[in-house]
């Protein structure tokens, strides 16, 4: 089965799938300008952890490319503009503002008579960002597949796979390696509302890769855990802080209250970038709050009066100790997570 990539970069524009389509309709959604990559990611367009930190990479190129004439203090202010916009356009998950800052290091080293070529060097740091986050992934699938065991039913929420990172995925990308091996393993996937990414994504991933998988309205979890139907929960993260406390699509904390209350084994998956090492605990990651619509409508259409009051935070944090391992690509951490996250290399 060939792996799926959520972007691409040629003729001098970044080509993401548009995330906000599927399953309905494959289409591709241009960015000529970090605009319109800021834009992307705001409306996600493309959206997950790894994969927002990738084209936001691009988005920095693509500013180089922009102001390539200007001369070197009008072209430094206008990509500090663009980092920041960037860096600004979601901000949960900590790959974006760690692309940010590998781009802005990068863009640092180009001195002002190299500006002209600043484009290629930006491009060039943006595919060496993708090409490590598809190793990554790969890297982190197959340990995470040695929690796996034969025939393992798995619950997981939101979209993990390669859609929202570059590669297999995180959580997905361990189902994924786990499929591939013969296991015999089975998916049961939360729709995770407000945006659907279980129903409308994960469900597509898995069956384009023939994982036998049922789709479950969030509220199902509680159950099929209490009746023994589950034999591990795997999850991606947005940001894990140094204590190991990990924020994720909304309704993960959830899953993880009722995974320890019915002994099942709950395991993040993400890469060490997702890492915020400056991070001391939950309490003080920015969570999202998107808009009502999300709430009030499904798929456009309104759902609810108006003239209610919503609250829709788009994350949640599952403290470390609800977390029975964290899978990365350096190996699995296991509690106490502050000493197992020091001791990771970045
Ligand atoms: O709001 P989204 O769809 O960007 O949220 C995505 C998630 O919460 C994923 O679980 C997370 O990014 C990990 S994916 C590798």
């Amino acid at each position: 089965m060939e792996t799926i990539i959520a972007m691409e970069f040629a003729a001098d524009r970044l080509r993401l799938i548009d995330q906000r389509k599927l399953p309905g309709t494959y289409v591709f959604y241009e960015c000529l300008t970090y605009e319109d990559v800021e834009f992307a990611i705001k409306d996600m367009v493309v959206r997950g952890a790894p994969a927002i930190g990738a084209a936001a990479a691009y988005g920095v190129a693509l500013a180089a490319r922009t102001y390539r004439e200007l001369e070197a203090t009008a072209f430094r202010q206008k990509l500090e503009t663009a980092l920041t916009t960037l860096n600004d356009a979601r901000p949960t998950a900590v790959n974006l503002m760690w692309a940010i800052k590998r781009m802005r290091a990068k863009l640092a080293f180009v001195n002002d008579s190299a500006i002209p070529s600043a484009y290629q060097v930006l491009k060039q740091e943006a595919d060496a960002i993708l090409a490590e986050d598809i190793a990554k992934s790969e890297k982190l699938s197959a340990f995470g597949n040695g929690l796996v065991p034969q025939g393992a039913t798995i619950l997981t929420h939101c979209n993990t796979g390669s859609l929202a990172v570059p590669g297999l995925g995180t959580a997905l990308g361990i189902v994924k390696a786990a499929h591939r091996v013969g296991k015999n393993i089975s998916v049961y996937a939360d729709e995770t509302r407000p945006r659907l990414q279980g129903a409308r994504l994960t469900a597509w991933e898995l069956l384009q890769e023939g994982i036998p998988a049922t789709l479950i309205a969030d509220s199902v979890a509680a159950t099929l855990m209490r009746d023994g139907k589950i034999s591990l929960v795997v999850v991606g993260a947005d940001r894990i802080a140094a204590n190991g406390d990990s924020a994720n699509k909304i309704g993960t904390f959830m899953l993880s209250v009722v995974a320890q209350r019915y002994k099942v084994p709950f395991y993040v998956a993400a890469p060490v970038s997702t890492i915020d090492f400056a991070c001391p605990g939950g309490g003080a990651i920015v969570i999202e709050e998107r808009n009502a619509d999300e709430v009030t409508c499904i798929e456009g259409v309104r759902v609810a009066p108006e003239g209610i009051r919503v609250y829709n935070p788009a994350f949640d944090v599952t403290p470390a100790e609800n977390i029975t391992a964290i899978v990365t690509e350096q190996g699995i951490l296991y509690p106490p997570f502050s000493g197992a996250i020091s001791r990771l290399s970045h």
